[in-house]
């Protein structure tokens, strides 16, 4: 694997030997109190956050540090992208100042993939940290994880991702990550932030949560993403948190088995309620925990010659 760009076309095997490798980090660093690894020692890693973030930035600044990479943080706000260097430009004067990989977060969907082209003949990998209303392929490894650790598999379990699908580049990770490990998805939202084409993807869709509740290993709520709609919100917000946000009397129709991710940042009483958010059936600073594990299982595959 030369980059990590997408869930689409990331094969089985291929997924599973990276959330094997997450899960023997996770394994080896248990208890530790010092944690790092050498095994990227001597290897440059650069983040390139032109979007804002708290998760997915840290971690990989974590999981790089953990694997003894040197990690470099770039800012669109605090490097020469503000006096106009382009993409292309930024991109190619990092891989020759010595990245090994560049992680970038663009708001601009396939900038990455623009990005992996224009480094095709350097030694730079590229890891997509989201793009626009694309992809955020680590989030759904990080999600794979935790459903496996909490399920003990993800074949034939049916995970229901609920709420703003259309703006939301980690439901369609997840989609295409779900189904390639034999998950069964159901889409469940409002008619308005269900995407054109959505029948083309390997889910189902359904408008009604409360009917989807009682059937379903794991629910995967959304965060409702105000910053993309710039035609206004409908249904309403308060419309919304009734029709789909997940309380506790929602909580109570799930199986009790049944696991509740969120990939934050939440919008407490918007799309979870505090009480479930807090609750043991949430695996949300899990997700998180999971998060730089998996960050250090992509950067190994990437960077330390481990061919998948
Ligand atoms: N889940 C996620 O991508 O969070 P951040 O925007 O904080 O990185």
């Amino acid at each position: 694997m030369r980059d990590l760009l997408t869930t689409d076309g990331l094969g089985h095997d291929e997924a599973t030997a990276i959330l094997d490798t997450a899960d023997e980090l996770k394994r080896t660093l248990l208890g530790r109190e010092v944690r790092k690894l050498p095994t990227l020692r001597g290897r440059t890693v650069i983040t390139m956050f032109y979007e804002n973030s708290t998760r997915t930035r840290v971690s990989f600044e974590i999981a790089g540090k953990w694997m003894s990479a040197d990690v470099i943080n770039v800012s669109a706000g605090g490097s020469s992208v503000g006096k106009g260097e382009s993409l292309r430009d930024t991109a190619l004067t990092l891989s020759a100042a010595g990245a090994d990989c560049v992680i970038v977060r663009h708001p601009a969907s396939g900038a990455p993939h623009r990005l992996s082209g224009w480094l095709a003949e350097t030694r730079t990998s590229v890891v997509n940290a989201g793009d626009g209303m694309h992809e955020h392929p680590t989030q759904a490894l990080l999600d794979a994880a935790t459903l496996r650790e909490r399920l003990g598999s993800i074949e034939g379990r049916r995970i229901a991702i609920v709420g703003d699908v259309l703006h939301s580049r980690v439901a369609r990770s997840n989609v295409h990550l779900l189904a390639t490990l034999g998950a069964e998805v159901v889409l469940v939202a409002p008619p308005t932030l269900l995407p054109h084409g959505v029948e083309q993807w390997p889910v189902t869709t359904a408008y009604d949560l409360d009917s989807q509740l009682p059937g379903i290993d794991a629910v995967m709520m959304l965060r409702v993403q105000a910053e993309r709609m710039r035609g206004g919100f409908f249904p309403s917000a308060r419309e919304y948190s009734i029709a789909y946000g997940l309380n506790e009397k929602r909580l109570a129709m799930l199986p009790d088995h049944a696991v509740v991710l969120h990939p934050g940042p939440m919008l407490r009483g918007m799309e979870i309620a505090s009480p479930v958010a807090d609750s043991p059936r949430a695996a949300i600073t899990e997700q998180v925990s999971n998060g730089v594990h998996v960050r250090m299982a992509v950067l190994y595959h990437l960077l330390a010659g481990e061919e998948l």
